[in-house]
């Protein structure tokens, strides 16, 4: 394993480098691999059309860089540690050995049902080991994996199955999923009805439920793999041959279907996975995503796997049995490094205390957090009750599209600062521009976040649909990478994400950051979440309105309602005080975890027929609520 950066010092160094002189910088992270021939060409990009290619000519397989080569070092080492979704159910610990011949078995399977190099195979599954024993199974034959969260309806996976028209669907018979069952066969069954190019469907057995099992289509896992062995060579597949596929939601009601190639992604998915967590030899890390978002592919998957690294699946929610689900298994498997999303701490501290305090939590070294803004107060909650006040955390800023961590902080190596993302990894070069493309330089400055410079885990295209892909990230801004993200540097340089562009709002001419004021508003002692999103203003153009869910129902709604706005007043200025502010039970949320601020906009608008697509939410129920008690 290559030498992690240590100090302040050696990261600014390296950043210089990876800056002044970027092909040499990757070139020597490259040379960490196994390859079966040598790259012609580092880099070379065009941003207009867009096109980017990395260590062009190379040949490799990432399966040999995950398993292979660590058999002689490590074979006996846990590669996978899985925790079930029963307390008392047996966990699952796979050496690099045990992995490595289940992969090679299972990509058997995939080549005796007829699948070959390019197929697209969608895999909607648990978490279980063997989801990611059929992820690293595609890349060894070189079939292109698409996975789906197996919290998505029917419809959006015969929507997803046809845009990349796969030829296999992996599933299992059920899904545990705290105390319920998710279905998963049955809501394959019904995406089939309308999948025409799906030949095969391979089962897994996990919940033992019944099921129907279409012949000659359907054909279960266990009784396929007694007819493989464990000797499957890899295919050789260019720097540039897609990986994989991942759906990630957009403006338009079509999910767009982001494709990701080889050698780049496995290069800059390893380096940031050291760097940032400060990964060292025999580290137990948890990451506690689904290998459905793009968090599980690179952070549970492939990054852990290609460091060697010990990485943990759990099967289950953090409130199953109960809230202190999380720190139990970290108590049990003396986890050092810890990664999960803002939602989850926000939901557990709003449970107490008592779910924290049973469990010793002092193997912890590292904390990480992703895919949202993380609000100041449980940004401090985290540190204190979590880490200890001990533990570095990360606040991790990236995208599906990104493929790897941008901007954080590397766990004590770097500074960090409370709801900051802080620095650019190297090898990114991140900017501010304003409204017109035009770049923001100096310090103590808010803008859009573009990325000027390709980085090797960037997305090539969106799967079918390459002018899409020009017109989302690269028409915006002229020659740069468009994050769709707002951001502010400090006087330092660091980097603070304020939320998506489109959820700023410009309240009487002045620039506000919805996380902003809801960071604030998050600080009173009863506030438990916030949303902020506009509505029409007649004098201000942009009001705010606050969507607020309480821990105890407040006994004086306006007497509250005061106490917040003055937090509001406070932190970021009388300007961004709620107009209105409606007190709710819930908001609405996509499957995984993010509110859905259109309808909520909509809602605040006095709109409340036009809703659009509501078919992604997690519980539709909430918006009734919502609607019923609009102001
Ligand atoms: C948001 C998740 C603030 C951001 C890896 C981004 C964040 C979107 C952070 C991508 C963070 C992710 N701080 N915001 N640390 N991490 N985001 O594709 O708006 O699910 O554009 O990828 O999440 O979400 P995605």
């Amino acid at each position: 394993m290559e030498r992690n950066i240590s100090n302040f010092d050696e990261y600014k160094k390296e950043y210089a480098k990876s800056i002044s002189n970027p092909e040499q910088f990757w070139e020597e992270k490259a040379a960490n691999f196994t390859w079966k021939k040598k790259w012609d060409k580092v880099l070379s990009w065009d941003f207009t059309k867009p096109e980017i290619k990395w260590f062009e000519g190379g040949e490799l397989n990432i399966t040999e860089n995950c398993l292979d080569r660590h058999l002689e070092k490590r074979g006996e080492q846990t590669a996978i540690k899985w925790i079930a979704n029963k307390p008392n159910e047996q966990s699952r610990n796979l050496s690099y050995k045990e992995l490595h011949s289940e992969v090679c078995e299972f990509a058997n399977v995939l080549k005796n049902n007829g699948a070959k190099k390019g197929d697209r195979i969608c895999l909607y599954m648990p978490m279980v080991p063997e989801l990611a024993i059929a992820v690293l199974a595609c890349a060894r034959i070189g079939a292109i994996h698409s996975v789906v969260f197996a919290g998505f309806s029917a419809k959006s996976l015969s929507d997803r199955i046809n845009d990349a028209t796969c030829n296999i669907l992996i599933t299992a018979d059920g899904g545990f999923r705290g105390a319920k069952i998710t279905p998963l066969k049955d809501i394959s069954d019904e995406a089939m009805k309308s999948t025409p190019s799906i030949e095969k469907c391979i089962v897994l057995e996990r919940t033992k439920s019944r099921i129907s099992m279409q012949s000659g289509r359907d054909i279960w896992w266990k009784e396929e793999i007694k007819k493989v062995n464990a000797d499957c060579p890899i295919e050789i597949m260019d720097a540039e041959d897609p990986l994989f596929i991942l759906y990630t939601s957009g403006s338009t009601g079509k999910p767009k279907g982001i494709q990701h190639s080889t050698a780049g992604y496995m290069i800059y998915t390893e380096y940031s996975f050291r760097n940032v967590f400060q990964y060292n030899e025999g580290d137990i890390y948890w990451c506690t995503a689904d290998i459905g978002w793009i968090t599980g592919h690179s952070y549970i998957v492939y990054g852990p796997l290609l460091a060697g690294a010990t990485t943990m699946m759990f099967e289950g929610v953090p409130s199953y049995p109960n809230a202190g689900r999380f720190w139990k298994i970290v108590e049990e498997n003396k986890v050092n490094i810890f990664y999960t999303a803002p939602t989850a701490i926000r939901a557990l501290e709003a449970k107490g205390l008592d779910f924290v305090k049973p469990y010793d939590l002092s193997s912890l070294k590292v904390l990480g957090t992703v895919g949202e803004p993380i609000n100041e107060d449980a940004w401090h909650w985290y540190d204190k009750e979590i880490g200890n006040g001990n533990c570095p955390i990360v606040d991790t800023w990236w995208q599906t599209e990104t493929g790897g961590i941008m901007i954080s902080n590397l766990a004590g190596v770097t500074p960090s600062k409370p709801t900051f993302a802080t620095l650019p990894l190297p090898g990114i070069q991140p900017c501010l521009v304003d409204e017109k493309g035009e770049e923001i330089k100096g310090n103590s400055v808010e803008g859009r976040l573009c990325m000027k410079f390709p980085w090797p885990s960037m997305a090539r295209t969106i799967y079918g649909d390459h002018k899409r892909f020009k017109e989302t990230y690269f028409s915006t801004f002229k020659n740069k990478y468009f994050t769709g993200d707002g951001a502010l540097r400090d006087e330092n340089g660091m980097y603070r994400i304020t939320g998506r562009v489109d959820d700023v709002l410009i309240v009487s001419g002045h620039n506000l950051g919805t996380a902003e004021i809801e960071s604030a508003m998050d600080e009173h002692e009863n506030v438990c979440e916030t949303a902020i999103v506009g509505f029409p203003h007649p004098i201000k153009g942009n009001g705010v309105y606050a969507y607020v869910i309480c821990h105890n129902t407040p006994k004086n709604e306006d007497a509250l309602k005061k106490e917040i706005n003055d937090l509001v007043t406070k932190n970021v200025g009388p300007i961004a005080k709620a107009d209105k502010i409606q007190f709710v039970s819930g908001l609405p949320k996509t499957r995984s975890g993010k509110i859905m601020r259109r309808i909520l906009r909509k809602i605040a608008e006095g709109d409340t027929q036009n809703l659009g697509d509501t078919s992604t939410l997690l519980d539709p129920a909430v918006v009734e609520e919502i609607k019923s008690s609009a102001q």
